[in-house]
């Protein structure tokens, strides 16, 4: 039976970020932060806001597009690797936000690989359940929270925001269609993860191997550490290997790839990525000049965009593709309808 993703949504803080204003806090520059990274600027959400925050304006937007009310969701799931709290989940806060019924709400930890590892839960969700009809599923994070303002290698490149998707059956239980309007049906999703390279991305302590202490917060270990040299080698190895893999099993080449939506970490890894693919720069989303490596709700964010630019038309296929901490990795193929 399909499973389509019929509404799709997204939100970032007002609060602009520029390379030039970095430069006032660490040793860096705009010129440096550019041809390195891509990025401009980013967004930083308030001292107020946390992430089911963030989540809960993209989930109004795409409930809005889905032309849905929080009453026909039978299921929340929230990707995050920045919870409220590190319990209850993030999804449950978000339920109460939304004033759902007392539906099923969970989080899901796959870092910056949250949205194609997520859809898989949703779209599975979906065919074992009768009952279940519609998923929110939102990705959401607030990096400033873990971003080491001092360490000029990563804060310059992570920033806020949330992306969210409606994600639902061809028809209900009771035979219902879902709402006329653009549709992307998953037509496969690919997952991979290997935790021997568990260390490369991690936030070290706050959790129970390194619960926090006062050693813990005078060595900085509730940051966001990266082994950025080798972090670039393997996305660009991994994420080429894995879109080649998903694109072989549903007998297509990437010149039928109308749109690539690849993670937003480095504008280098995407031009690598895609070059080895052979996809060319007008097809592909570019998000992270303006909001930075937001991670797992990057995919979410720039699909939202795309949708909502209208350069999505029908029967068009797009290939998602995400690499995280973990590692891990994975690959989404939708089909607009
Ligand atoms: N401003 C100025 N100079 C800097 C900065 C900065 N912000 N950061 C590093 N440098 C310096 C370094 O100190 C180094 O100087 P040196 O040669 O005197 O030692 C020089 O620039 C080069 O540093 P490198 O680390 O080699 O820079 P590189 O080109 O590798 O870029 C970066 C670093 C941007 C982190 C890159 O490695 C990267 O993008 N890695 C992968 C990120 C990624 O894929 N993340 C995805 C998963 S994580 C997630 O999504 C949440």
């Amino acid at each position: 039976m399909p499973i389509f993703i019929c509404g799709t949504g997204s939100y970032v803080p007002k609060k602009v970020l520029t390379n030039d204003e970095l430069s006032l806090r660490v040793d860096t520059n705009d010129e440096w932060i550019r041809t390195r990274t891509g990025i401009r600027e980013r967004r930083i959400a308030s001292e107020e806001e946390a992430s089911s925050d963030l989540c809960y304006h993209a989930s109004l937007r795409a409930l809005e597009a889905a032309r849905l009310g929080p009453e026909a969701i039978d299921l929340i799931l929230v990707a995050t690797i920045t919870p409220d709290t590190p319990f209850p989940a993030t999804a449950c806060y978000l339920q109460r936000c939304l004033n759902c019924r007392p539906i099923p709400a969970l989080d899901i930890n796959a870092a910056c690989s949250g949205f194609p590892y997520g859809l898989h839960l949703a779209r599975q969700c979906l065919l074992g359940d009768p009952h279940c009809r519609h998923i929110l599923f939102v990705c959401g994070d607030k990096m400033s929270s873990v971003t080491d303002w001092q360490d000029r290698s990563s804060c310059v490149l992570l920033g806020d925001g949330a992306g969210a998707v409606i994600v639902g059956r061809s028809e209900d239980s009771e035979g219902n269609s879902p709402p006329e309007g653009l549709r992307l049906q998953i037509s496969d999703i690919l997952l991979g993860a290997d935790g021997l390279g568990a260390d490369q991305i991690i936030m070290p302590a706050g959790g129970s191997r390194r619960p926090a202490s006062p050693q813990t917060v005078e060595g900085r270990e509730h940051f966001f550490r990266m082994d950025g040299k080798r972090v670039f080698r393997e996305a660009v190895q991994v994420m080429g290997e894995c879109a080649e893999e998903i694109l072989r099993r549903n007998g297509l080449s990437s010149g039928e790839i109308d749109y690539l939506i690849p993670h937003q970490a480095n504008i280098r890894i995407i031009n690598a990525v895609a070059q080895h693919l052979q996809i060319p720069q007008d097809r592909i989303t570019i998000t992270l000049d303006r909001y930075g490596n937001t991670s797992t709700s990057a995919i979410p964010i720039a699909l939202d965009e795309a949708v909502r630019s209208e350069r999505i038309a029908r029967g068009k296929k797009l290939l998602t593709l995400a690499f995280g901490a973990g590692l891990t990795w994975g690959a989404a193929l939708l089909q607009s309808e």
